[in-house]
């Protein structure tokens, strides 16, 4: 009997046809992530669900699905919207897509620390509008240099150590922390570690690219933000709950620090109320990190294979759980 896949979202190819080749698949055709109630429906009885970061995947989940249920396969790099614990405990593996997404990530962060620095988005903005009546001027949008400045990045590992390779390009000093000190500083020779109190008060553009956890949880807040530059830019390609956004519009407001650039947010989508979206100093972008073609598609193989290696009893690329080694 073929298994059966449940599927939170419609992904890019190649997913649906190496999972429907061999498996019986359900897949929400919806364009919004499906309710929990809808999860909790749709998993009962399946071997296993292919979900995206939008997706809680907690015990009660986990049990609603009943002991059919073998592996929970994100296609996302990230897995903090899964209980891992509770999956070990049931013995369900859980894979991600490692970091795929790395390059591309970097490359949007890259955008959004050059965009910010020279208001782009602003400038764009009063051009479409009709604001721009005497042709070039002096003093017009007059923004901050990159080349030669510092770069802080809080989370060296694959993205960052990305990100740091850009910076070379530009000059820039480049500056580290990561709770693992050693490991990283010698995969990346290029960027110096500091402690955190440094790297907030030397950075020019601080760049968060650590994962969430409870360490990172909040953690730019009031406190960090005062030790910061007055003329930092803050960027945020990671997990929104890694900044306390309610300090970072007190930040902004009180010109604690000059501006971000977020492509995360604290709760996704942003809501219409949040007054980030009416600072002039922000970038907003809506969780693009790795938005091309090549990557979501190189990311949806993966989630399948994964995902189809567990149901086989066969090794899978990426896993977060191997210790289970029930295969
Ligand atoms: C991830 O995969 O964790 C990113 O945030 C989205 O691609």
């Amino acid at each position: 009997m073929k298994k059966k896949v449940y599927l939170t979202r419609t992904i890019p190819e190649p997913a649906l046809s190496i999972l429907s080749k061999e498996c019986d698949i359900v897949v929400n055709k919806k364009p919004s992530p499906p309710t929990k109630k809808e999860i909790i429906t749709n998993i009962r009885n399946m071997d296993a669900i292919l979900c995206t970061l939008s997706d809680r995947i907690d015990g009660e989940v986990m049990d609603a699905a009943g002991s059919n249920l073998k592996v929970i396969s994100s296609y996302s790099t990230g897995y903090d919207h899964i209980d891992i614990e509770e999956a070990n405990r049931r013995g369900i593996y859980v894979t991600f897509t490692s970091d795929i997404l790395a390059e591309a990530t970097a490359d949007l962060t890259f955008a959004l620390i050059l965009s910010t620095a020279r208001r782009v988005v602003e400038a764009d903005k009063f051009v479409r509008k009709k604001h721009w009546k005497f042709g070039w001027t002096p003093n017009l949008f007059l923004g901050s240099d990159v080349n030669g400045m510092t770069l802080g990045i809080f989370g060296l590992g694959s993205i960052g150590a990305a990100v740091a390779r850009r910076a070379t390009g530009f000059n820039m000093k480049i500056l580290y922390y990561n709770r693992n000190r050693v490991v990283h500083q010698l995969n990346h020779p290029i960027a110096n570690y500091v402690d955190i109190n440094r790297l907030l008060k030397e950075s020019d553009f601080l760049s968060i690219h650590a994962t969430l956890n409870k360490d990172s949880f909040h953690f730019f807040n009031e406190v960090n933000f005062r030790k910061m530059k007055k003329t930092a830019f803050l960027i945020n390609t990671s997990r929104g709950q890694i900044i306390y956004e309610r300090d970072l519009i007190k930040a902004l407001k009180n010109k604690w620090i000059s501006g971000a650039a977020l492509d995360v947010y604290e709760k996704e989508p942003i809501s219409s109320s949040n007054p980030l979206l009416r600072m002039k100093n922000v970038i907003i972008l809506p969780h693009i990190g790795s938005a091309t073609y090549q990557v979501r598609s190189k990311m949806a193989r993966v989630a399948a294979e994964n995902l189809l290696n567990v149901l086989k009893g066969i090794e899978p690329l990426y896993v977060v759980n191997p210790h289970l080694k029930k295969m």
